[in-house]
């Protein structure tokens, strides 16, 4: 017999599921929409995605008039398909795409989120570290057990991000189609990132520490 799980389509409803709604029953549209101050995060999808991974991606990842930084990667139709099993939160202002944030599961209690930009003049007030935090009670209640995410180094923001959010580097992948990124994993199980740091780091995480007060920097006054 099959369950509610198996089943690729729900009554009533006309779209394929997603992978996350077929595996963990996952449905964002019953967290979403969610404001962070002048910004709406919506469910979309990835057909809503393309037009500013389109208008966007190449200024943003350097690219743009630079043709040879990145293996090109045209969008086939197996792209547009795996596209279509991704969870899709649309970050929109004013009534325009100002961002996005692009994730499936890698397996059956990890999920892997993808990619995340937003248009410069949204950078650097806290949007995507309000945004990840928004994500992690879902996942968690859905069974998800950790998120996994690859960073480049030299990208300051989102290392910043993933060290303040305790995730902890987990491996480093060398690839031609992004170069040197560091894959960062946050345990949403407490037991696992105790088990990982116990078993695996001669130093306790950060999770195991109780958060620290801000660094205060108060500026020395010279003799006069
Ligand atoms: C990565 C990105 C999504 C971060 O989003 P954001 O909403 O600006 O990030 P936040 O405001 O939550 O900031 C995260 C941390 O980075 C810091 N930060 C933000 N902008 C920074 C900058 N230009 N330089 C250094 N640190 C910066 C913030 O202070 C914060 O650290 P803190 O909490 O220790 O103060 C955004 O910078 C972006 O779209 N970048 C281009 C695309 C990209 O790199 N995507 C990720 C690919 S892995």
């Amino acid at each position: 017999m099959l369950s509610a799980h198996s089943s690729a389509f729900r009554p009533g409803r006309s779209r394929s599921l997603r992978l996350s709604e077929r595996l963990w029953d996952l449905d964002w549209s019953q967290h979403l929409p969610w404001m962070l101050d002048d910004v709406t995060v919506e469910l979309g999808s990835f057909a809503d995605a393309l037009p500013f991974i389109q208008a966007h991606y190449a200024r943003i990842f350097n690219a743009e008039g630079n043709a040879g930084r990145f293996l090109g990667d045209p969008l086939t139709s197996a792209k547009r398909r795996f596209g279509d099993e991704m969870d899709v939160l649309m970050l929109r202002s004013a009534g325009a795409t100002i961002g996005l944030l692009a994730a499936h599961p890698l397996d059956w209690s990890t999920y892997y989120m993808r990619t995340v930009a937003l248009l410069p003049e949204f950078r650097d007030r806290r949007l995507l570290t309000r945004l990840m935090h928004l994500t992690y009670e879902p996942l968690r209640a859905a069974g998800v057990e950790r998120i996994e995410g690859d960073c480049s180094p030299a990208n300051t923001p989102m290392m910043r991000m993933l060290v303040n959010e305790a995730f902890l580097v987990t491996s480093t992948i060398n690839s031609e189609r992004w170069g040197s990124m560091l894959r960062f994993t946050k345990f949403l199980r407490e037991e696992a990132q105790e088990v990982f740091a116990r078993q695996y780091c001669a130093l306790p995480s950060k999770a195991s520490h109780p958060l620290r007060r801000p660094l205060e920097v108060v500026p020395e006054r010279g003799n006069s």
